[in-house]
């Protein structure tokens, strides 16, 4: 199994969250990325947000650590992702199996009658944008105070709880219950590996090994190793 955070889609120009450089140090995430937020004042998230999101996502393309887990999954050595990641790469890139915690921002769901519209196809002239029916559009992300589909947090704890090795990469580890994900394969044996440049609250306590440094180079170096030993 594969976790999946924020810095994996780091080395395809996607900011990630916390620490240096991280989208939380310019905006407030409870002002902006709280439903609560959303309902207020959804012009406001759109304009700071949403939109910027979408600029930043449009430019993004799949890198060598997406790729490598793609590999990893038709050598069947990897069984699914769980991503909290919103930016589709890991499809992209040919992973099938991808389960998305916290959603994925190509696609907007109108609040009023829950139609269904393509991020790529969405009039951003006017903000808040809005369906045909009227309604205010929002991304088919989880905002802070909201909960993560049932189906996907069953599958994942599942998941998790059988694998025999969880790779933890480019995440902090902080957002629960993506987070939870790693003490769960550990309760239940499973060999725990974070590949990320900096030490996470999992570090020396539930992964069994930090691999410290950035997700392309290194799941390179583990797919050209696993190879050598095919
Ligand atoms: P964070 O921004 O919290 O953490 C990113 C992690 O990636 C950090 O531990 C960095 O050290 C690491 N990192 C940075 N560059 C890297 C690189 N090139 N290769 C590997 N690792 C690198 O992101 P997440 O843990 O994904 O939720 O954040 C979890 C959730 O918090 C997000 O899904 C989002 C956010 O608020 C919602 O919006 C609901």
């Amino acid at each position: 199994m594969a976790l999946t955070g924020a810095g994996i889609s780091v080395e395809s120009g996607i900011p990630p969250f916390r620490g240096k450089g991280g989208l939380w140090e310019t905006i407030d995430p409870m002002e902006y990325a709280h439903i609560n937020a959303f309902q207020r004042d959804p012009a406001k998230v759109w304009r700071v947000l949403i939109r910027n999101m979408k600029e930043v996502l449009d430019r993004a393309d799949p890198n060598e650590a997406h790729r490598a887990l793609a590999w990893m999954e038709k050598q069947n050595l990897l069984q699914a992702v769980i991503t909290q990641n919103v930016d589709g790469l890991h499809q992209c890139a040919g992973s099938t199996d991808v389960i998305e915690f916290h959603g994925n921002f190509a696609w907007q769901r109108c609040i009023k009658c829950n139609a269904r519209m393509a991020t790529a196809a969405v009039d951003l002239c006017r903000l808040p944008p809005r369906c045909r029916c009227g309604g205010i559009l929002r991304p088919e992300c989880i905002f802070f105070g909201e909960l993560i589909p049932p189906q996907c947090l069953r599958r994942a704890e599942q998941l998790s709880a059988h694998c025999d090795v969880m790779l933890v990469i480019g995440t902090s580890a902080s957002v629960y219950p993506a987070a939870s994900m790693p003490f769960i394969a550990n309760q239940n044996g499973a060999t725990v590996i974070e590949i990320n440049p900096e030490r996470t609250a999992l570090s020396g306590k539930v992964s069994d090994f930090l691999i410290a440094g950035n997700a392309g180079p290194v799941m390179k170096a583990l797919v050209k190793t696993i190879v050598e030993r095919l």
